[in-house]
């Protein structure tokens, strides 16, 4: 499977998220496991949103966490639509930490659509970057 120069933060149209998040975590340094659970398509906007969304968290890990493993969940159902990238890192302090672009980019993004994010962090045990937002399905789930 390839990805197009250049698509980086965009969602190809023709590609659901697994697929486009799954070809991102393979050139990842730190491995990357994807799990998905009724994920289907989505309109284009919310699709962008969460792939910009679980980049940008998986960059942090590979910027900062020193982690060995990552984790990105995907979760549909009962229109709503769940993503959360954790790692096993170094954490840091939430309440000390101000959300630089790519965190206060996620928090916009993902509003922008209806939804909202939590960021969950302690030292030395790792990063959560959750997100819900309301969706309307545009397809059945995959199988
Ligand atoms: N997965 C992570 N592991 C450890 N620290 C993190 C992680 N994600 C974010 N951080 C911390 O939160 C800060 C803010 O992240 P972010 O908003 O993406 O801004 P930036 O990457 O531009 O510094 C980072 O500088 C880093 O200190
Ligand atoms: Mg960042």
């Amino acid at each position: 499977m390839t990805s197009p120069a250049g698509s980086i933060h965009r969602c190809s149209p023709t590609r659901g998220l697994v697929a486009a998040l799954g070809s991102q975590a393979r050139r990842s340094v730190v491995p990357v496991a994807i799990e998905a659970e009724g994920i289907g398509r989505y309109p284009r906007d919310v699709e962008s949103a969460v792939y910009f969304s679980c980049l940008e968290a998986l960059q942090n890990v590979g910027k900062y966490a020193a982690a060995s493993r990552a984790t990105v969940r995907l979760t549909g159902g009962d229109g709503r639509l769940w993503f959360e990238v954790s790692d096993d890192g170094v954490g840091f302090e939430a309440d000390q930490t101000f959300f630089g672009t790519g965190l206060q980019g996620i928090a916009d993004r993902i509003a922008a659509v209806g939804g909202k994010v939590h960021v969950h962090s302690i030292p030395g045990a790792g990063t959560s970057v959750k997100g819900e937002l309301p969706v309307a399905e545009a397809s059945a789930p995959d199988p």
